[in-house]
């Protein structure tokens, strides 16, 4: 059971959460009296490709990211997650199995709505099935851009789309006014759906075209507009 203080932290955050935009008051305490809390060390595994599905995970703050291994065995980066953003809810909508793998890259707290709360509270509020429905929409959306990407452009394209998404979405530290990403080449690569040589060539490239700076580990972003004009082949 959560106490009136964590209640109320909880539903800071639950309000800050794409699932509940628009939900009723009611729909809210219903979920932060549901929820559960848990940490997670980075690069820990939330759970497997093939797992049965018990629960949506809500991040309260870290990374989270998400990958399948491609039929090459590769590993194939879906998205990296953070605070407020959810993930879990597909394996519970189809009652499959999970369609991707969930491992931390830093510490994580989550908090997690298990399968009969998730159902209800879907079934109960329309607000938040069509939430549900957007953020399917949206990803199934960012899946048909990316696809285009990876097909028609060359490992410069494909790296300037990786970083511009994740400056997008937030996963960036700020210093000095630029952009950090705080990635390997490697994990570059997983995005990017390349070799880890391809992305430090193609780093190097952007480098030389004056849109990022590059340090072991550590990019910043200091032009996205050039990096968008080199992504749609403009510059
Ligand atoms: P589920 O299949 O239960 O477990 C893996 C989760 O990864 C999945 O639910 C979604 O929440 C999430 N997921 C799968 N594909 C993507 C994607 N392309 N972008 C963002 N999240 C995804």
């Amino acid at each position: 059971m959560n106490s009136d203080a964590e209640r109320l932290e909880i539903l800071e955050l639950l309000k800050r959460v794409p699932l509940f935009a628009g939900a009723p008051d009611r729909a809210l305490d219903i979920a932060a009296a549901a929820v559960r809390k848990r940490g997670y060390e980075a690069g820990v595994t939330m759970f497997q490709e093939g797992d049965k599905g018990e629960a949506l995970y809500i991040i309260a703050s870290g990374l989270v990211k998400l990958s399948k291994v491609d039929l090459g065995g590769h590993e194939k980066t879906l998205a990296i997650l953070q605070c407020p953003e959810y993930f879990g809810e597909m394996a519970l909508l189809g009652e499959s199995t999970r369609s991707a793998t969930a491992v931390t890259l830093s510490e994580v707290q989550a908090y997690l709505i298990f399968n009969d709360d998730f159902r209800k509270l879907i079934a109960d509020y329309p607000a938040i099935s069509l939430n549900l429905n957007a953020t399917l929409a949206e990803r199934l959306r960012g899946m048909d851009d990316e696809s285009q990407v990876l097909s028609y452009k060359d490992a410069q394209g494909r790296v300037a789309y990786v970083l511009l998404k994740l400056y997008q979405g937030g996963v960036v530290e700020h210093e000095d006014e630029r952009a950090l990403v705080r990635l390997t080449h490697q994990e570059l690569a997983n995005l990017a759906g390349t070799s880890r040589e391809t992305v430090t060539r193609a780093l190097k490239a952007l480098e030389v075209e004056g849109v990022i700076e590059t340090h072991p580990k550590e990019v910043f972003i200091t032009d996205p507009t050039g990096l968008d004009e080199i992504l749609h082949g403009i510059r």
